[in-house]
Parts: structure tokens; sequence; C-alpha cells
């Protein structure tokens, strides 16, 4: 059984047997962040953009831990010329790697970083199949109409949603998503890490009601998925 931890923001680490896979490696200037980034360890990074509190720390895990980055084209290109392996796929692209199985899903978003706040793509989500589970990581979005296209076309165990408003779906909006996605699970991310996205996630559990089991993780906390 896969097992899904969340390390805080919408940092979170899937692990399976000997694969470790951590999705938007936001971990230095995290204040939620339950771990040091020299004490992770991963065999695999999926990044859904650029952004900072995305992006984070990649490059610098790809090269301590030998892990290729996955992410859509452009902010691929951009982490190999950081020094960084890194697979391009794009929106509606999948592939089975070693570790896993990948799909890049539209996300409504911005995407730029780097120091010179480069165009780095597309913001995407993405969907992970390991162990015979499947996430989908939204990433930063807003809702849209065709959440219901994936979550008819892809049966999902856990959806990891952004609920802190501003820049990303707030509460309502991601109720109303998961809805859509019809998880069996759903584990609010992205609120309370900066003052401007204070939300209160037993607000959301209320709204998502009987429509999938809502967990709401504190940073560290691991779940079986
Ligand atoms: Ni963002
Ligand atoms: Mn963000």
């Amino acid at each position: 059984m896969p097992k899904l931890t969340f390390i805080g923001h919408a940092c979170f680490l899937v692990t399976e047997g000997a694969q470790r896979i951590i999705i938007d490696p936001f971990i230095t200037g995290n204040p939620q962040a339950a771990v040091k980034v020299e004490e992770v360890d991963v065999t695999a990074i999926l990044v859904t953009h650029g952004h900072g509190d995305h992006l984070g720390d990649a490059v610098d895990l790809s090269t301590r831990c030998n892990a290729t980055i996955v992410g859509v084209y452009e902010l691929a290109m951009y982490c190999q010329k950081q020094g960084a392996a890194a697979h391009p796929l794009h929106i509606g692209g999948a592939r089975q790697f070693d570790f896993g199985w990948v799909k890049m899903t539209p996300a409504w978003h911005g995407s730029a970083g780097g120091d010179n706040n480069e165009y780095l793509g597309v913001a995407a989500g993405v969907l992970l199949t390991v162990g015979g589970k499947t996430i989908y990581h939204a990433g930063d979005t807003g809702l849209f109409g065709d959440m219901k296209l994936i979550g008819d076309r892809h049966p999902i165990d856990v959806a990891i949603l952004p609920i802190g408003d501003n820049f990303t779906m707030g509460i309502d909006d991601a109720a109303e998503a998961t809805r859509m996605l019809h998880p069996k699970k759903v584990v609010p991310c992205h609120y309370n890490t900066f003052s401007l996205i204070e939300q209160d996630p037993e607000e959301f559990r209320a709204q998502v009601g009987t429509a999938a089991e809502c967990l709401i993780m504190k940073p560290g906390d691991e779940v079986e998925i």
C-alpha cells in the first residue's frame, strides 16, 4: 500500500516499496515544512509549475539524490539548464516511469520562476499511479469544469486540492471540485502557510460532506492510501 506524507503547503511525499516520489518540493523557506531538505531522500520529483512555493528545492534534490524531475517541457528544460535531470511531459501526456505512471493535467494558473522570473510553460496538475492507487495533485488552480472529465476518466483514490483562495480555489470551489472529481478521499492543501491564504479546513470538510472522505493532514502526517 502506498503511503502519503504531507510535508507542508503543497508538498507531499508518496512512498511505495523503494520508491519515494515527492510532489512540489518546497521545503527551504516553507514555514510549514515538517522536515529539513537535507533529511529528504527521493527517487523522483514531480513539479506542477515554476512558482517558488512548488518548484522549491527540486533542482537541489535532483542533483543530490540523482532523481529525475518530471514537469511540463519548458519547466523541464529550465531544470536541465540548472544541472538537474528532468523529463518533459505536457498537458494530456502520460508516461509509465520506473517509479509509476504520471499524466499531466490542466490547471488554470501561471508559471514563471527562477532568478529572472522566466516563463516556465503552463501550470499543470498531476495524476500519479503507484502500487495500484491513483493520486491527483491539482497544483495551483481555479475551479474548472474539465475536472469532471479527469475524475470520470481516471478513478481517483486521493485528490489533493488547494483551498487557500486568493491564488487558487477557495473552500467553496474546492468542495465543488471534489464533487466533480469524485475521489475516495480528498486532502486540502495550500492554506495557512501565509496570512493571505488563511482558511479553516474544518469548513472545507463540512462542505465536502459525504462527497468524499476528507483527510485533514498536519505537516508530518502520514496515511496509507
Ligand atoms: Ni503558484
Ligand atoms: Mn502556490
